[in-house]
């Protein structure tokens, strides 16, 4: 539809994260682990889009491995503060969760950690208390996720790893 093609250029706002526009298909699957759960595989794909904001648009679709059923999904916005490295995600998760995710870009790196979290009234527990991030692109051209978390009975652990190529 013509009315979605978007064909506005990049918000100089973003420049610092130009690195990361487009879509990303997982290069092998993801390993998914925490001390309470089976290790588990997974495969992703990630959508960051813009229509001329300051603003990236996104969509992450997890699926199992092996089943290709679809998994964990989130979806959000990433904004920058003009003329600072400082940058926030506002995600909402298909679990019923939502979290603001504040950090920095340094090159081609983003670092972030939780800075609110909410969720819904009967959300599975248990509940995640913090989230630390980390997208890197690599100088080959793949991108890597890393998702630590602490739940109500576990202290911050790796939960998430990924390396993604671009598609
Ligand atoms: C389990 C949070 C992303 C797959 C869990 C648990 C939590 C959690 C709190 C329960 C741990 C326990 O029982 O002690 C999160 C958060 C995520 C995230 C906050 C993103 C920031 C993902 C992704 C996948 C995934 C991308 C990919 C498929 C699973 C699986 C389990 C699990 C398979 C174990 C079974 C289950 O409890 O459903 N996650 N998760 N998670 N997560 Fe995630």
């Amino acid at each position: 539809m013509a009315g979605l093609v978007n064909q506005a250029e990049l918000n100089p706002a973003l420049l610092p994260l130009e690195w990361l526009m487009g879509t990303w298909e997982s290069d092998g699957p993801g390993e998914g682990c925490f001390p309470t759960i089976k290790p588990f595989r997974y495969t992703e794909t990630l959508h960051f889009s813009h229509v001329g904001q300051p603003i990236i648009n996104f969509m992450f679709n997890a699926f199992h491995a092996e089943s290709k059923k679809p998994m964990h999904r989130e979806c959000g916005f990433i904004r920058m503060q003009p003329g600072t490295n400082k940058v926030a995600f506002i995600i909402a998760q298909n679990s019923g969760l939502v979290e603001i995710e504040e950090g920095e870009v340094i090159g081609q790196q983003i670092n972030l950690q939780t800075h609110a979290l909410a969720r819904i009234s009967f959300a599975k527990k248990p509940h995640v208390q913090q989230i630390l991030r980390a997208f890197q692109l690599r100088p080959d051209g793949k991108l890597e996720q890393t998702v630590s978390m602490a739940t109500d009975n576990q202290p911050l652990t790796q939960h998430l790893h990924i390396t993604y190529r671009p598609s």
